[in-house]
């Protein structure tokens, strides 16, 4: 196993990244992370992180972010957004420019990427092809730095705002959710996913290798499913009203928010690619292989995070 040392983190303000830095510093790891300076900003001061001012437009603060370390892990990314310029600077140019600095050191640092499972299918919407272009650009900056790449599905834990408001309706017993046939879905806690990294880290193996990973649920969730968990987390086991919304609703509803974010420049969630992705029928994850690499497994399925996340009081 390998000692913990010195790495380097980008996506460390964000929702996964507070995740992956709770569990890193507390394995012992020194952690250089990136921020964004703003006005207002001050990193939380925590022991084991010195926090590197920048962006991921600027090559030289991302040598420096990799200088001397040990590893690189690249959570940073954008989640929402109208076109292709939107995310295409962060998910795919970003992620080369992280990776050409980590693959410039004399003494290479290894290299992971969070990426999506979206990037599975990047025909589906522009996030899902900014991630797989960012698949891409690591394997093409790599040379012979070890890398690998993780895609999650969805995650869910304190801090997230993406399935948040899903949530808070169940916990009113009732969620708004696409009618007509069921698919079927992975999910996964945050600290699982930070644990998978931290195994990663201290394997020291599947490099050169695409994971999936998930909460381990054979068979995944369904809608249904999801709801009779959450509905047992959130509402001591009271029923969840499901309310179907027509899919050609839902498009209109997500056709005017595109043009609303254009028009008003804001970063939307839903867009006519995002529910694309929501629509398709497949979004299975298989952790055999990931294990196998580095003895990483699941701990917690979606009934014990949630009340993990949330107990019975959702952040307003
Ligand atoms: N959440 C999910 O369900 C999910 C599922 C699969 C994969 N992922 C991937 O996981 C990663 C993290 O997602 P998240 O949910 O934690 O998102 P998040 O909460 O929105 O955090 C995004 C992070 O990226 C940073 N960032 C964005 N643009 C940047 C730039 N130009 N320069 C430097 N930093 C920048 C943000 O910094 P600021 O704080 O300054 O904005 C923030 O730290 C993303 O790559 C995403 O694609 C997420």
């Amino acid at each position: 196993m390998v000692a913990p040392s010195k790495l380097a983190l980008t996506g460390a303000t964000g929702f996964i990244g507070a995740a992956l830095i709770a569990r890193l510093v507390g394995a012992g790891w020194h952690v250089r992370a990136l921020y964004r300076p703003r006005t207002g900003r001050i990193p939380p001061r925590l022991p084991g992180v010195e926090w590197l001012p920048g962006n991921l437009e600027d090559q030289g603060t991302l040598n420096a972010l990799v200088a001397g370390t040990d590893a690189v892990i690249h959570c940073a990314g954008v989640v929402r957004g109208a076109c292709r310029s939107d995310f295409d600077p962060v998910n795919a140019a970003g992620a080369g420019r992280v990776a050409r600095a980590a693959a410039s050191q004399d003494r290479g640092p290894r290299f992971l990427l969070i990426s999506s499972l979206a990037a599975r299918m990047p025909q589906l919407s522009h996030y899902a092809a900014s991630k797989w272009r960012g698949e891409c650009a690591v394997k093409a900056a790599a040379e012979n730095m070890r890398w690998t790449v993780l895609r999650p599905p969805a995650v869910y834990g304190p801090g997230d705002r993406e399935l948040l408001p899903l949530f808070r309706c169940i916990a009113k017993g009732f969620a708004p959710l696409p009618a007509g046939t069921d698919r079927r879905f992975s999910l996964i806690y945050v600290d699982d996913l930070a644990m998978a990294v931290l195994r990663w880290l201290e394997a020291d193996a599947g490099y050169g290798q695409t994971f999936e990973l998930d909460d381990g649920c054979p068979g995944g969730y369904s809608w249904d499913t999801v709801l009779t968990h959450a509905g047992r987390a959130l509402r001591e086991g009271a029923v969840v009203r499901r309310v179907p919304i027509p899919v050609p609703l839902l498009y209109l509803v997500a056709l005017a928010n595109f043009a609303a974010a254009r028009l008003f420049g804001y970063a939307p969630m839903l867009t006519p690619g995002k529910l694309r992705e929501i629509m398709h029928p497949d979004w299975l994850c298989d952790n055999r292989a990931l294990t196998l690499a580095t003895g990483w497994r699941p701990t917690c399925g979606l009934e014990l995070g949630l009340a993990r996340a949330y107990g019975k009081h959702l952040p307003g």
